[in-house]
């Protein structure tokens, strides 16, 4: 699929845990289609901020796993400032910038909406729709498993949410469910 991307602006990645939005934007760097620096994603900002980027609280006890999710939260909300003053920042550069993080959820979206709107620069989504089968699949065989029960969850967001996409106020939308067959085409035009 070809993908027709602006010179400046936000590519929002959306799609639930192992739906290969980073293996997607890892690979168009292989490719030399975009740069290193052009991605920014919300698990190495929660590295940058907290040192990791998932705690399993799904599978520990009661009482610890409610601790585990209290710091997994303050990772996240920390983690999201930086990464949100990282990418205004790069819109008022008339950057373009790619978001890794899975915006299952409508103000997750909204947000960035608003911050393109704010700069002047347009928005894009690709939305990666993957089969919660596959997507159980990928987790068994992934290094840190996300764990089914957060899968099957996220699963039910994405399905509920991904009708509604399309009208939020992107640029373009473009659905993928297998990132070998993306063609980028970038604008040359700054304007
Ligand atoms: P989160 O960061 O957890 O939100 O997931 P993600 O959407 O970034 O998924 P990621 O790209 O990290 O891929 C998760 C696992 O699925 C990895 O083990 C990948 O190798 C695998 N995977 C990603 N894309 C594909 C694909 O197109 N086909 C297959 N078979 N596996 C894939
Ligand atoms: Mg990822």
């Amino acid at each position: 699929m070809k993908i027709n991307l602006p010179y400046a602006g936000i590519v929002l990645l959306i799609g639930p845990s192992n739906s290969g939005k980073s293996t997607l934007l890892r690979e168009l760097v292989k490719k030399g289609d975009i740069l290193t620096s052009e991605v920014i994603s919300s698990d190495e900002c929660r590295i940058l901020v907290g040192d990791i980027d998932f705690i399993d609280y799904q599978r520990s006890e009661r009482d610890e796993a409610d601790i585990l999710y209290d710091q997994y939260q303050h990772i996240s909300a920390e983690a999201f400032s930086i990464l949100d003053q990282i990418i205004q920042s790069r819109c008022r550069l008339n950057k373009l910038t790619f978001v890794d993080a899975t915006h299952l959820y409508p103000d997750d979206r909204k947000k960035y909406i608003a911050i393109a709107r704010a700069n002047h620069v347009p928005i894009v989504s690709i939305i990666m729709d993957v089969d919660q089968n596959d997507l159980l699949t990928r987790d068994k065989n992934r290094e840190n498993p996300r764990g089914i029960k957060r899968i099957k969850q996220q699963y039910q967001v994405f399905k509920r949410e991904k009708r509604f996409i399309k009208k939020e106020g992107y640029l373009a939308t473009y659905t993928i469910s297998n990132s070998s067959a993306v063609e980028i085409v970038r604008s040359n035009n700054p304007v």
